[in-house]
């Protein structure tokens, strides 16, 4: 599914949201939602508060779950993923807070492990994601699965790779400032989604889009485990599509 730019592949991935919620909506059911960061998303988030202020979509039925946080991060600090998703979305939309999920990683490292379970075993007590958005890491990452994270991992701490690292410098100011880790969930949390929207924008994931999408299914690209998987959409604008 490839758009001509940014703004049209992500007008379509929040639409395709939108559809969701409001067809769980007519259902009486709740939409579950994992969500991403990153600066991929940020223009779906855009539209989709466009949709709540300007056509009346509700966020009453959502239940969100997001992919990943950096660790340790306190909650409160402007590069935490809890920051950007109330910056992006949930402050501007009418998400009950309770229905809000985001790893929370100002964890003392013995209570790390029963938090990752918990978290995972929220999202099954709702009985599993019905759609996970996704971006890419120019490594392949999905979420925080690094190179060399096994297709059948579940939420845990795990350590970040360099490149990733490197991506985050800008946010953070310093490379000293970031984060060595992250909490993430796993690969086959993603893979168990019932629908999954993998969105990629802009030549610089060009060629990782190529590896994931035409290469060997590896863990060394995370991301090649979805041509396996006959419930994913991959949505790119022309330059991310540009070396398939
Ligand atoms: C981050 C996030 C991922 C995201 C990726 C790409 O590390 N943990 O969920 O998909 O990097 O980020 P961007 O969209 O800014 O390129």
């Amino acid at each position: 599914n490839v758009w001509s730019d940014a703004e049209k592949a992500s007008i379509y991935v929040a639409r395709t949201i939108a559809e969701l919620i409001v067809q769980q909506q007519h259902l009486g059911k709740p939409a579950v939602l994992g969500l991403a960061t990153g600066n991929t998303p940020k223009k779906v988030y855009q539209e989709l508060v466009r949709l709540h202020q300007n056509e009346g979509l509700s966020f009453h039925n959502v239940i969100s779950f997001n992919l990943d946080e950096y660790y340790p991060i306190h909650p409160e600090s402007f590069q935490s993923y809890t920051y950007f998703m109330k910056h992006h979305l949930f402050n501007h939309i009418d998400i009950d807070e309770s229905n809000i999920h985001i790893p929370h990683t100002d964890l003392s490292p013995d209570r790390i492990l029963q938090y990752c379970n918990d978290y995972e075993t929220k999202i099954k007590n709702y009985g599993g994601l019905d759609l996970q958005l996704l971006g890419i890491g120019r490594n392949g990452h999905i979420g925080f699965n690094e190179p060399g994270s096994k297709f059948d991992s579940t939420t845990r701490l795990v350590n970040l790779h360099s490149l990733t690292r490197l991506d985050a410098e800008a946010d953070f100011g310093t490379m000293e400032m970031v984060p060595h880790q992250a909490i993430s969930i796993g690969i086959h949390t993603i893979t168990q989604a019932k629908k999954i929207l993998l969105l990629a924008l802009g030549e610089r994931k060009s060629e990782i889009i190529n590896k994931a999408l035409k290469g060997d299914v590896s863990t060394d690209v995370p991301a090649s485990i979805l041509q396996t998987i006959p419930q994913v959409e991959i949505v790119l604008d022309a330059e991310a599509a540009s070396l398939i």
